[in-house]
């Protein structure tokens, strides 16, 4: 939440609240998906990149696919503009989210997510945060108990991939800006929206495996950090 919103919630809670409850009353017609595509819309209409990356993740969580996500942009020119669809998609690259890679778009009906190992379940130490490289990035996995959580290990800020030197104790810190993700929580810096990508796991036999979204192709992806 940003600060100015913050401090209106402080000063005039009642206002406030009616708004929300506004804005929750009003979409009650419509189903998950849908709002969370005319959410990201008018975000790229208001051209706030916190707002856009929140609610485009948002959407993406809600089972939005990329290609909606894109139809939503292009239905969107006519009226909002070229320049602010360009800048949505400006936003999209930096993200660098395997959904919206050039390569699985072009592939017409191709698998979007493969299962691939990970690790061993004899290399995953409680207590510590393990590291591997895969597919072109590093993914960092912590135990809560039993249960391994992996993060996919690109800044969300801008798409800068992290390497194991940036950890320190639990925290992530990006070298790009500075930002610090919580490797426990995901949670980024206090009062932003952004938070780790988490990955799907499972378990087979000994094996940890990941949810990858390159299989269309098995490639890895060519592009390096990104300047901010
Ligand atoms: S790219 Fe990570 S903080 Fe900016």
């Amino acid at each position: 939440m940003s600060e100015a919103l913050d401090y209106l919630i402080k000063a005039r809670p009642e206002a406030m609240q009616a708004y929300f409850s506004f804005l929750k009353l009003a979409g009650k017609h419509l189903d998950p998906r849908t709002r969370a595509i005319i959410s990201v819309i008018t975000k790229v209409d208001n051209q706030t990149p916190a707002g856009f990356r929140q609610y485009l993740r948002r959407a993406l969580k809600e089972g939005v696919s990329a290609a909606e996500i894109i139809d939503a942009l292009l239905l969107a020119f006519p009226s909002l503009g070229l320049s602010k669809i360009v800048w949505a998609v400006d936003q999209l690259l930096e993200m660098d989210l395997p959904e919206f890679r050039l390569e699985m778009q072009a592939v017409p009906g191709a698998e979007l997510h493969e299962w691939r190992d990970l690790a061993t379940l004899a290399e995953l130490q409680p207590g510590r945060i393990n590291c591997f490289e895969r597919d072109g990035r590093h993914i960092f996995v912590t135990m809560a108990g039993n249960e391994p959580i992996a993060w996919d290990g690109v800044c969300p800020h801008r798409g800068i991939r992290f390497k194991p030197e940036n950890v320190s104790g639990d925290i992530l810190v990006c070298p790009g800006h500075g930002h610090r993700f919580d490797l426990v929580t995901g949670q980024g810096p206090e009062n932003s929206s952004e938070s780790l990508n988490r990955l799907a796991t499972r378990t087979r036999g000994d094996k940890l495996q990941y949810q990858c979204a390159n299989a269309a192709t098995g490639a890895v992806d060519p592009r390096q950090e990104k300047s901010s």
